[in-house]
């Protein structure tokens, strides 16, 4: 059964280690993950941009895969189905589905719109006991066309929003979606130091988690980071292994034509990675 993420965020953020959110985009991914978190005992939160959930047919195609794969597999580790950046609209439409976590991402709107809608989302989500992530201060870098500066977020709106009850809070501190930049100056940690001791114990999360060096993971755990978004890595990863098969000629011999062979490698490329982090983040045995 899919869970809130409220428990295991509170737990992490206590413990101080974090959970992974990785997102999917099909059958593949969902099943290397969800099979990694039960190898290593560590509870785990899919993510899921409305980009994604349009590519796999809607969220409801989705959460039938998902509420069904943890049946089939004998998934016992806690998991969230999480909707990743979600608009007003798609918030709405993912709860109607049964995601178990919602994102609101209000961070484009001015401050004050953000808190209003926020407001209302902290009210729906809680009518379906479902956890809420609003974000304050863009997140650079590209997510499903829409580019973000990146920008610092501003102390004062985060314990604006982190007070209205949401369960988990995702701040700018100079991250970034997809690959860093050569000339990246890093994450802003006294920006993080403050905005946590504002926000008071409302755990936060590092979002671009791609190519973060392990040394600014624990320093942002230390700081009260409990969840980290992981999604390009994971696509390198896969498309790494894929074209090694594909190089090596292995799709031309005997059935390597046939996608359950094809796409074997990258598939086990994903639950390497997922493993990694898994053992990165803290979260492994935590479930
Ligand atoms: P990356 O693609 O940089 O790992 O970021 C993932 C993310 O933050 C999803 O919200």
């Amino acid at each position: 059964m899919l869970v809130s993420a409220k428990d295991m965020l509170q737990k992490a953020y206590e413990g101080k280690y974090a959970v992974g959110q990785f997102n999917i985009n099909n059958l593949e991914w969902t099943k290397a993950i969800l099979l990694t978190a039960q190898e290593n005992n560590s509870p785990v939160i899919l993510g899921v941009s409305e980009g994604a959930a349009k590519y796999m047919s809607g969220y409801k195609t989705v959460v039938g895969m998902v509420t069904a794969m943890l049946e089939d597999l004998n998934i016992t580790v806690p998991v969230a189905l999480h909707l990743d950046h979600g608009s007003y609209q798609g918030a709405l439409d993912a709860m109607e589905a049964g995601f178990s976590s919602i994102m609101f991402d209000g961070s484009h709107y001015p401050i004050e719109e953000n808190i209003a809608k926020t407001t209302e989302m902290v009210k729906l989500t809680a009518e379906k006991g479902i956890s809420l992530e609003a974000e304050v201060g863009s997140i650079g870098g590209e997510e499903d066309g829409v580019v973000g500066k990146g920008e610092i977020a501003d102390t004062e709106e985060c314990k604006q929003v982190a007070e209205l009850g949401v369960t988990i809070l995702a701040a700018g501190i100079g991250n970034i979606h997809g690959k860093y930049p050569e000339n990246w100056q890093g994450l802003a940690f006294d920006a993080l130091e403050d905005i946590n001791n504002a926000t008071g114990d409302t755990p936060l999360v590092l979002h671009g988690g791609t190519g973060i060096p392990g040394d600014m993971i624990a320093r942002a755990i230390s700081l009260g980071v409990a969840k980290i978004n992981v999604n390009t890595e994971l696509q390198l990863e896969f498309q790494e292994a894929t074209r090694k098969y594909i190089e090596a000629g292995k799709d031309l011999e005997g059935k390597g034509f046939d996608p359950r062979k094809l796409l074997a490698p990258g598939f086990e490329a994903i639950k390497a990675g997922v493993k990694e982090k898994m053992e990165l983040f803290g979260s492994v045995n935590k479930a």
